[in-house]
């Protein structure tokens, strides 16, 4: 009998083809999102599952599919998943890290300039048939990028991609602030200046945030941060919802106490503020820093070669390339 693994959302044909040659899959080809009875249903006496950041891999979870070994996430961020609670069953853990660094800096410098230069405010106007009544100095003025001040809050790969684009492309002074500062020749390399977090939210004409999510920077941008922001100031957010307090992020736009922001993450996803969908001075996006084609079908091949691997087939049986516990590979007990 061969090892029987689930994905839980619809993927490529290709990725589904790999994962066939070596599993008895089940796979999710309308993409329905299932509730979380039924994911437990489908899911015990599995032993691998493809999974993405809609499903919640807890404790509960694990208990209630004993025969799982391997959670191979699609996506670099892993915040969907309790990490100790596998480590600690000798469940596997893996990400998809690298593949989508370009393409997630990309989308975060257009996020940026969309909500600095007012991209889906001006957009909205002329399908609504509403041009012929607007002047001209006033018309959708917006925020420069170029030369302007970028801070980045979380200094990992995207962080650093996103700073190259900005100091090479467009001349911008980049500032960061990260747990751990870079070493000097990273620094010089992307061409970033290390500063402490009020300096950033002071300094910044333009604030990008790309830190993981976890409890310690759960609501790291709140009213007391966005009050240090200067008014003309732009905040986007690819990392992840809960970084930043909505309810006051929305209040902040209202306020006029910073300029607008771009969001591709929310706290309660797909849910949104309510305010924030009827405030004029935000973009706001579906989670789609990675999308782009290339860059999704490597991230799913990636986590289909991971689950190969981890569970002891393929070519690189037993060394799954991307794990998050690789503790749990060597038998070793947290
Ligand atoms: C990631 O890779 O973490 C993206 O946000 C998709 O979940």
């Amino acid at each position: 009998m061969r090892p029987a693994v689930l994905a839980t959302r619809a993927t490529f044909p290709d990725v589904t083809a790999r994962l066939s040659q070596h599993f008895e899959l089940e796979d999710n080809p309308t993409d329905e999102i299932w509730s979380r009875e039924e994911l437990l249903r489908r899911l015990r006496g599995r032993v691998g599952v493809m999974s993405t950041g809609t499903e919640r891999i807890d404790a509960e979870l694990l208990d209630a599919c004993p025969s799982l070994k391997a959670v191979c996430n699609v996506g670099v961020g892993y915040n969907n998943i309790d990490v100790a609670a596998c480590t600690s069953r000798g469940v596997l853990v893996t990400n998809t890290p690298d593949v989508l660094t370009e393409t997630t800096a990309d989308f975060g410098f257009a996020l940026m300039m969309a909500t600095a230069r007012r991209i889906g405010e001006s957009e909205r106007f002329v399908r609504r048939g509403e041009w012929r009544k607007t002047g001209i100095h006033d018309h959708f003025v917006g925020g420069d990028l170029f030369g302007a001040t970028l801070g980045i809050l979380g200094m990992g790969r995207i962080g650093r991609a996103i700073a190259r684009r900005a100091a090479r492309g467009f001349d911008m002074q980049v500032i960061y602030h990260n747990r751990s500062r870079l070493p000097a020749n990273l620094e010089a390399e992307v061409g970033a200046r290390y500063v402490d977090k009020s300096t950033l939210l002071h300094e910044s004409d333009h604030l990008v945030l790309v830190l993981p999510y976890s409890k310690d920077s759960h609501h790291s941008i709140g009213a007391a941060e966005l009050a240090q922001m200067q008014p003309h100031a732009t905040l986007t957010n690819i990392a992840r919802g809960g970084i930043v307090d909505d309810a006051a992020l929305a209040q902040a736009l209202r306020n006029g106490t910073i300029a607008a922001a771009g969001l591709d993450v929310f706290e309660g996803e797909p849910d949104v503020h309510p305010e924030l969908l009827s405030l004029p001075n935000v973009v706001l996006t579906p989670h789609i820093g990675s999308a782009s084609r290339k860059t999704r079908l490597a991230m799913a091949m990636l986590a289909a070669d991971n689950l190969i691997a981890a569970l002891g087939a393929g070519e690189r049986a037993g060394k799954p390339p991307t794990a998050v516990n690789p503790e749990v590979l060597r038998g070793a007990k947290p």
